[in-house]
């Protein structure tokens, strides 16, 4: 598939999550080149006065910008006490709907933003979809500068590759809150609840990009139109939800 058709179903399933955004909500703004068609639509809808009184929290400061810039309300750093609803991408998706995130290398906020949501929305087109996270994609793992080299030993002893993560100019790629990104192949992860824990009792590992029971739409762009499926908080089942096509 090209990447303008991977694209538009991007932005298939962005448009399609925008329904759920009603008047007077404060809303989350996700990351990435998926989240970001959802942007442009809620301005769209706001500027046009069907998405009256609403406030957005942004989860990087690129999205802040181009939020700013199509004339969406922002809430600064101190962020809503709750958020009724956010939209954001991820990296891969497994069948339990639990995520890799942070490609975009905005996972800290956005898991800040994600656990402070009521009802946490994920567009992704349809390469996301996996059998088993790690497959498709690397684990972001952000850490603080200050230990660095530690955290890579410790990654490699969990069974990670890490890579620190380069941006523009050969130089490390560094978080809005300053810190770095190992980008770790696990491949496979079969226990997914035990690695994130692992993760979690480091000191100086800020934040990993698994995203586990925080989905609670997951809305997939395909060649056949929209999937939407939706997990129940409480027992984890998921349902689908039939969409016109
Ligand atoms: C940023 C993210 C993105 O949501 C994720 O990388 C997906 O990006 P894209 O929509 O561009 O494929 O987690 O930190």
């Amino acid at each position: 598939m090209s990447a303008s058709d991977q694209n538009a179903l991007k932005r298939l399933a962005a448009i399609y999550a925008v329904q759920f955004i009603k008047p007077g909500m404060t809303v989350g703004l996700g990351t990435g080149s998926t989240a970001v068609h959802a942007v442009h639509e809620i301005a769209r809808l706001h500027t046009a006065g069907q998405l009256p009184n609403i406030q957005a929290f942004a989860t990087s400061s690129e999205i802040a910008r181009i939020a700013a810039s199509v004339g969406l309300p922002l809430i600064n750093a101190e962020g809503p006490q709750t958020i009724d609803v956010t939209i954001d991408g991820a990296d891969e998706v497994d069948p339990q709907l639990n995520l890799i995130k942070g490609g975009g290398g905005a996972l800290l906020h956005e898991k800040i933003v994600a656990q402070a949501t009521q009802r946490e929305i994920i567009v992704v087109d349809a390469s996301k979809m996996s059998s088993c996270l790690g497959t498709l994609h690397q684990l972001p793992v952000e850490v603080i500068p200050f230990g660095r080299g530690g955290q890579r030993t410790f990654l490699e002893t969990l069974g990670g590759k890490p890579i620190l993560r380069v941006g523009a100019g050969g130089i490390p790629f560094v978080t809005d809150e300053g810190n770095y990104i190992y980008d770790c192949a696990f491949g496979p992860i079969r226990d997914v609840e035990e690695l994130a824990a692992e993760l979690r009792s480091r000191s100086g590992i800020v934040e990993n990009g698994l995203f586990l029971g925080m989905t609670h739409d997951l809305i997939i762009g395909t060649v056949n139109g929209i999937r939407h499926l939706q997990r129940n908080p409480i027992t984890g089942g998921i349902t689908e939800i039939s969409v016109e096509v």
